[in-house]
């Protein structure tokens, strides 16, 4: 549900928009609210915030690791790990596909002088252990020092399968090399490979899980991993102005989430797979049908005029991101059943029009 100015901006006089640009824009539900209303605060620079400390023990926890940080963003805790693991003249190996090379504007090498090396992934979106071997550098004054895998699960809205992201993660292990894990749909992974969290982390140093996007908090990404680790990340996250006060409310909204909204993310796996389906027997539309997909429907438009599909389904209230003529549609807990019929249903009308 939209309202004042949000609803404006999207440019739609109903309260009733099917957003499916992302999992980040769903609202903190009446719950969440009250629990942020009434968590108890304190000083998080200080370290003295009680709900912030109780949501880092919390996922330290869940994620199998000794210690846990409360971050602003996804970016932000890749980057603090990043420069946790490595020193300048570092390198880092990565999936070409994956967030931390494609989409944090290389942070980690402007901000701390780290190199990022990409590796193709496999269709399934792993790394074959074979390409870290051939990517990790001699120890050569020519070419950095690599230091660290980096991993990311999902990718595009697809678990990657358990054992090849632990292949490629025992490969890195016996060159010396630590292993990090964006996590930043970790939930949504464990639940597409009836895994729990811990299990989904056990191969990583490090795991970074966002609680904004299928768990619908309203910010916040914790960084997972052994104490040590966690003191430097906390220092880089001071540096980079991430250091945030009564922060507390927006642990509550992450523990509420943990107990809350994380047990029911399989629904918007099956809700996707109803859109998925729906779409898959349209003429003018190609859609994903991989295996290990989650909460995400990837959608190639095939018929003549992509930006008038788009056009018409904003009429209709539905709201979606467009690329060319490529359509990411993401399901999250503010969809229920009745949206995803009325996205098949707008789909029908923009190509038939
Ligand atoms: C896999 C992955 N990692 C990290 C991030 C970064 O998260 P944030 O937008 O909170 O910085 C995203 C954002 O969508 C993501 O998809």
């Amino acid at each position: 549900m939209y309202v004042g100015t949000a609803k404006a901006a999207l440019g739609h006089n109903s309260d009733s928009l099917v957003d499916l640009r992302s999992d980040t824009v769903t609202r903190p539900s009446p719950g969440m609210l009250a629990a942020m209303a009434a968590a108890e605060v304190g000083d998080d620079v200080f370290g003295d915030d009680p709900t912030v400390i109780a949501l880092e023990e919390k996922t330290a926890d869940l994620f199998g690791k000794e210690a846990a940080l409360f971050l602003s963003t996804g970016t932000q805790s890749n980057l603090c790990a990043m420069l946790a693991h490595c020193g300048r003249g570092e390198e880092v190996l990565v999936g070409r596909p994956y967030h931390v090379f494609s989409a944090e504007a290389h942070g980690a090498s402007v901000l701390g002088g780290i190199a990022l090396d990409p590796l193709d992934v496999n269709p399934d979106n792993s790394i074959d252990p074979q390409s870290v071997r051939s990517a990790v550098k001699p120890d050569d004054p020519h070419l950095p020092i690599t230091k660290l895998l980096c991993l990311e699960n999902t990718v595009t809205g697809k678990a990657v399968p358990l054992d090849k992201q632990e292949a490629a993660a025992q490969a890195a292990r016996e060159l010396g090399l630590a292993v990090h894990l964006d996590a930043a749909r970790g939930f949504n992974a464990a639940a597409a490979l009836d895994i729990d969290v811990r299990t989904l982390a056990r191969c990583a140093d490090s795991v970074s899980a966002c609680l904004s996007k299928g768990l619908g908090t309203p910010a916040g990404t914790v960084l997972c991993g052994p104490k040590d680790l966690v003191r430097r990340a906390r220092r880089y996250r001071k540096m980079l102005g991430g250091g945030m006060r009564q922060v507390g409310i927006l642990a509550a909204a992450g523990i509420y989430a943990l107990d809350n909204h994380a047990p029911r993310i399989a629904e918007d796996h099956a809700r996707a797979a109803t859109l998925r389906q729906g779409l898959a027997e349209m003429d003018g539309l190609s859609v994903d049908q991989a295996p290990n997909q989650t909460n995400m429907v990837l959608v190639t438009i095939t018929a003549p005029n992509p930006e008038a599909v788009q056009a018409s389904l904003r009429g209709a209230g539905i709201v979606t991101g467009l690329s060319g003529n490529f359509m990411r549609l993401v399901v999250h807990r503010d969809i229920d059943d009745a949206g995803i019929a009325r996205v098949i249903d707008a789909f029908a009308g923009a190509l038939a029009a």
